[in-house]
């Protein structure tokens, strides 16, 4: 078993990104910027929310946290929304999920400017992406195929077993993994709560990409000798021992599944670093207008 190493790797790109920022900063006179939005005080986003501000300013961009409590409204939302994609200081946004049940996800998703969508979560990014056409691809979904470049992970011909079609993870990698380009041209099952026998679908997978959010969901008796596993899950568990209060345990079983694994990444040291290059990446290159004019 050899480990996809998610920090070996970010920390590579980082150095990359740092040095175009850098570049940005010359040619332009500002830095590229990223403005995030947080509702609430959800632990977890809190904790991805500071750490993409944190490696924003690490590479040398500006970056802007708008906190809002849970109760806002959405209109308040939107005309917020609306005045972030008319600012020519900024060019990318999110608006950290979930948000609290008021307010409709889809309707914030859709008021952020596609130009400006650095989360490509946007209806005209997805269906770009899915085109093949200049687009901004989810973050964790574009981590994830940069960490296939990187160890030249082969995948035409692969079959590629998803489990999970959230939005975020589990749709747009499907897409990727399916669309004519490296990594992709692998032949997809996406596997979902209505799937009758995971199992059965698991055990054909040459390349596993689990994000379903349960701990240890898969196991090593449900995967073939030399799959390649990518490992999305994020699920904290609190902890009396680590210093942050809690522990993160991926959605696979790691000690059992990297015995049959020819390739795995670790959680954490997978693909939560490459989600951080993804947005980075795509802040990059929307300051330096690559997407969209
Ligand atoms: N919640 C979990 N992952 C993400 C992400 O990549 N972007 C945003 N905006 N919210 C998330």
């Amino acid at each position: 078993m050899k480990l996809l190493d998610g920090k070996y790797v970010s920390e590579k790109i980082k150095v990359e990104i740092a040095e175009q920022a850098a570049a940005v900063l010359a040619k332009r006179g500002r830095k590229p910027h990223l403005v995030a939005v947080l509702v609430g005080h959800d632990g977890g986003s809190e904790t991805y929310v500071a750490s993409k501000m944190r490696n924003c300013e690490a590479v040398g961009f500006k970056s802007s946290l708008i906190r809002y409590e849970d109760d806002v409204t959405e209109e308040d939302l939107l005309v917020k929304v609306a005045e972030l994609n008319a600012d020519a200081d900024i060019d990318g946004i999110i608006v950290q999920l979930p948000l609290p049940k008021h307010i409709d996800p889809e309707k914030v998703t859709e008021k952020i400017d596609h130009r400006k969508d650095v989360d490509g979560f946007h209806p005209i990014n997805l269906g770009r992406m899915q085109r093949n056409l200049p687009s901004f691809i989810p973050a964790t979904p574009f981590g994830i195929t940069l960490m296939l470049k990187e160890y030249n992970i082969e995948t035409s011909g692969k079959h590629c077993v998803v489990v999970g079609r959230s939005n975020i993870v589990g749709s747009p990698i499907s897409i990727l993994m399916a669309r004519n380009t490296y990594p992709g041209n692998c032949t997809v099952t996406i596997c979902h709560s209505k799937t009758p026998d995971i199992k059965a679908m698991t055990l054909q997978a040459d390349i596993l990409i689990v994000a379903i959010g349960k701990k240890n969901f898969i196991t090593a008796d449900m995967v073939k000798d030399g799959v390649v596993v990518i490992d999305v899950g994020m699920n904290r568990e609190s902890s009396a021992v680590t210093k942050s209060g809690y522990k993160l345990y991926g959605d696979v079983d790691f000690e059992g599944v990297s015995q049959k694994a020819s390739w795995i990444t670790p959680v954490p040291g997978g693909v939560g670093l490459m989600t951080i290059i993804g947005l980075l990446k795509n802040t990059l290159a929307s300051a330096n207008k690559e997407v969209y004019e």
